[in-house]
């Protein structure tokens, strides 16, 4: 019956046994996984926009260079993690459908605009350097092809955070003006980054489960507390101000304590009412839109095959 395949599924995560495509597993799993899978795809996808906005615009032919292929790097992630949640028995059409008419979320950090260089540089150093640590933590979570997808992942998002601060560092030591402008990066910047932890875990819907299930290895609060630490001294190498002027280290709990999040202003973001929210979206539609004759063209080719083989 259905609560002894539960508790059996449950005993394989306790035991710390990776879940794999053809396992049994309850159906909320399977749910609460590819939601948050697919959003984790579309978060690379779009999150390409922000940043491609600058590849034609970087200061050099090295800078270009590296821009392009990071950004490259972005869309392989979300390739992975769609073939990801494609073994969970969902079609990648019905993904991309799911984001486009706006039922699938994506990471809020990506409906920010990017308006100066500066802010490719903060991109690279404080939204992959988030990203990172919330994925370090998944490279351990219980479904096979997710915490593989991770790992690999990982290595390359070490390199986009590093590609990031030496941009931060060029700028931060830089002519006054360049030193103001990683200033206002980091400002406008810091932030949204650690909205990108989610919610508090008082508010986290899925949280409870999730960790039960071993989706998530370490809570929203825990990850973010991570990132605030880490990203002190970083800040004082680079010689700017921190933008939270709450921040304060904490010896009984050997963490700094930190002021609060603009919570409403998270609420709109996710619910569609960022700055970028539409253009992204409309961007997104209008790039499928033009991909549509590739993808005529592979069913075509298939179907040929199919009956050549056939015949
Ligand atoms: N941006 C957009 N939506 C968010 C964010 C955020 N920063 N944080 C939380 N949400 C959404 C959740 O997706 C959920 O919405 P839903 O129920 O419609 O799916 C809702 O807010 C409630 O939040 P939680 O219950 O805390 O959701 P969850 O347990 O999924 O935790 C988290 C959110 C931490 C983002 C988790 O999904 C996760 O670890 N995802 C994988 C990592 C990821 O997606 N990274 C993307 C950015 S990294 C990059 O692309 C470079």
């Amino acid at each position: 019956d259905i609560n002894a395949l539960e508790q059996k599924f449950q005993a394989r995560i306790d035991a710390e046994q990776k879940i794999e495509p053809k396992d049994w597993m309850p159906d909320a799993y399977r749910k609460n996984l590819i939601r948050q899978i697919s959003q984790h795809a579309h978060s690379e996808v779009i999150g390409m926009q922000p940043e491609g906005n600058w590849i034609t615009r970087a200061p050099s032919l090295r800078r270009k260079a590296v821009l392009l292929a990071k950004v490259q790097d972005e869309a392989g992630h979300g390739l992975y993690l769609y073939s990801a949640t494609e073994t969970l028995g969902i079609s990648r059409a019905e993904l991309i459908a799911a984001l486009q008419d706006g039922s699938a979320k994506y990471a809020s950090i990506f409906n920010y605009p990017t308006q100066t260089w500066g802010d490719v540089g903060a991109i690279g150093w404080l939204v992959d350097g988030a990203a990172i640590c919330n994925q370090v933590s998944l490279q351990r979570t219980s479904y096979g092809p997710y915490a593989r997808g991770m790992i690999r992942i990982c290595k390359e998002e070490s390199f986009h955070q590093r590609q990031g601060y030496q941009i931060m560092i060029e700028l931060a030591h830089g002519t006054p003006e360049q030193k103001q402008m990683a200033q206002d990066s980091l400002n406008r910047f810091y932030w949204p980054s650690l909205m990108m932890f989610g919610p508090h875990d008082s508010e986290s819907a899925h949280s409870a489960r999730s960790m039960q299930w071993k989706i998530k290895r370490e809570t929203n609060d825990d990850l973010r507390q991570k990132f605030i630490d880490q990203t002190v001294p970083q800040i004082e190498y680079l010689g700017l101000e921190h933008p939270d002027k709450d921040l304060k280290w904490n010896e009984e709990r050997g963490h700094y304590d930190s002021g609060e999040i603009d919570w409403e202003e998270f609420q709109n973001v996710i619910n569609g009412n960022g700055h970028c929210n539409r253009q992204r979206i409309q961007h997104h539609v209008k790039a499928h839109e033009e991909g549509a004759w590739v993808r005529d063209a592979q069913n075509a080719y298939d179907q040929k095959r199919r009956a050549r083989k056939a015949s």
